[in-house]
């Protein structure tokens, strides 16, 4: 049974970057569950997915060096543990993972078109369609059956789960890998990080949920790594449960007992969670107010999803963060859905003129510190909101 705990406000569409204060965009309720039966995390509006995912989806992977070292990294492990003979990839976006592998052994399927041309303009076979059951059919037809399947920060992003499970076991082999890598429920609620949920984020996964969603298909987590990416991530390695000695290694069974042990099996846990979010979002509103009554600047910086639900749900407009430095270039001079804040092209001239960075891209904390070394070492601050409000 789902059991709602939290409402996050009426909030856009978080990836919908405006040209044009004039165009009225359309909110919705921002409504977060639990699943009592199965611990699943989930929102309760679902968006269709061609309203979010289709020829102007903003988000590109590569655009962080933390993301390009971290695919690149993984591929060396993937060809060195597993060294499939075909990879099949869901939700390539611009091609940050699969950019590492031979051409002929790698396939991506990408729904957003102006993503999925960056990579085919390279030569990699990309089916321009978003994964389901007939994709899957489709592509069993060419290539009879897949021995890696890979996937970041895409299956979260779909509604039918039944739906994408099934479609996965229909393509990977007998002794085919499964690997996944999504934002960690666990994570997510130690660090009172609130923005992981938005319309696209539609379930958050922990590992206690997601063993139970496997079942069903007969897989099985028999490793798992907890990286830093996405403000805490959980990468999930995946077989058939064959019934034949299977080696699960260790650190599954204690991922479970640290969830079990935080709570992620209990209702009562997101309860908590709701009051610790509203106190953010208080302790937050008033941290602006102080250091607006100094007449200081503040910008933000990394114009993420993740900000969108931070600003609309406290508030936020241009006379607090007066402007947004982002580099990825489809959201240069747009307006942070639901804002009238503007996101101006990353130019580091722009950090002399302030006195505080609001961190919208705190999950690349490091990799922001260590480039703006000279307005740190100048007395610039920055605000956070993880995993409390606070000036660092
Ligand atoms: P994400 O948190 O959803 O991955 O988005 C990160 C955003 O932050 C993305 O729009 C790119 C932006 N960004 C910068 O503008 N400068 C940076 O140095 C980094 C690391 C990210």
């Amino acid at each position: 049974m789902n059991k709602f705990f939290l409402n996050l406000g009426l909030q856009p569409l978080a990836n919908n970057y405006l040209s044009n204060l004039k165009v009225k965009q359309k909110k919705y309720n921002l409504n977060l569950n639990f699943n009592t039966k199965t611990k699943l995390v989930s929102i309760s509006k679902r968006i269709p997915s061609k309203e979010m995912f289709n020829n102007k989806y903003p988000y590109r992977s590569s655009i962080s060096q933390t993301m390009t070292d971290s695919f690149k990294k993984l591929s060396l492990e993937i060809k060195r543990k597993f060294n499939p003979k075909i990879l099949l990839e869901i939700g390539s976006n611009d091609g940050a993972l699969i950019i590492n592998f031979n051409k002929n052994k790698v396939i991506g399927v990408e729904p957003c078109s102006n993503l999925a041309n960056i990579t085919k303009e390279k030569g990699f076979k990309i089916f321009n369609k978003y994964w389901n059951f007939s994709l899957a059919r489709r592509i069993k037809k060419e290539f009879k059956s897949i021995d890696l399947i890979y996937s970041a920060n895409t299956l979260t992003h779909i509604s039918n789960l039944n739906e994408v499970f099934s479609s996965i076991t229909t393509l990977l082999s007998k002794d085919g890998i499964l690997i996944i890598e999504d934002p960690s429920l666990l994570e997510c609620i130690k660090k009172n990080a609130y923005d992981q949920f938005y319309n696209e984020h539609i379930y958050v996964f922990s590992t206690l949920s997601l063993v139970n969603i496997l079942k069903k298909f007969n897989l099985i987590i028999f490793d798992l790594k907890n990286l830093e990416t996405h403000g805490g991530s959980t990468r999930y390695y995946i077989k058939r449960n064959c019934n034949t000695n299977i080696n699960i290694k260790q650190n599954v069974k204690s991922q479970i007992n640290k969830e079990i042990k935080f709570g992620l099996n209990k209702f009562s846990t997101f309860k908590k969670f709701a009051i610790n979010v509203k106190k953010s979002k208080y302790a937050l509103c008033e941290l602006f107010k102080k250091i607006k009554q100094k007449n200081k600047v503040i910008i933000g910086y990394g114009a993420t999803a993740k900000s969108t639900t931070i600003l609309n749900f406290c508030n936020i407009n241009n006379k607090i963060i007066k402007f947004f430095v982002d580099t990825t270039p489809d959201k240069s001079n747009k307006f942070l859905p639901g804002t009238n804040i503007k996101i101006k092209k990353y130019n580091p001239k722009f950090m002399k003129k302030v006195d505080y960075i609001f961190l919208g891209a705190w999950n690349f904390k490091k990799e922001i510190f260590k480039k703006e070394k000279k307005f740190i070492k100048n007395g610039g601050k920055f605000i956070t909101h993880v995993p409390l409000p606070r000036i660092i």
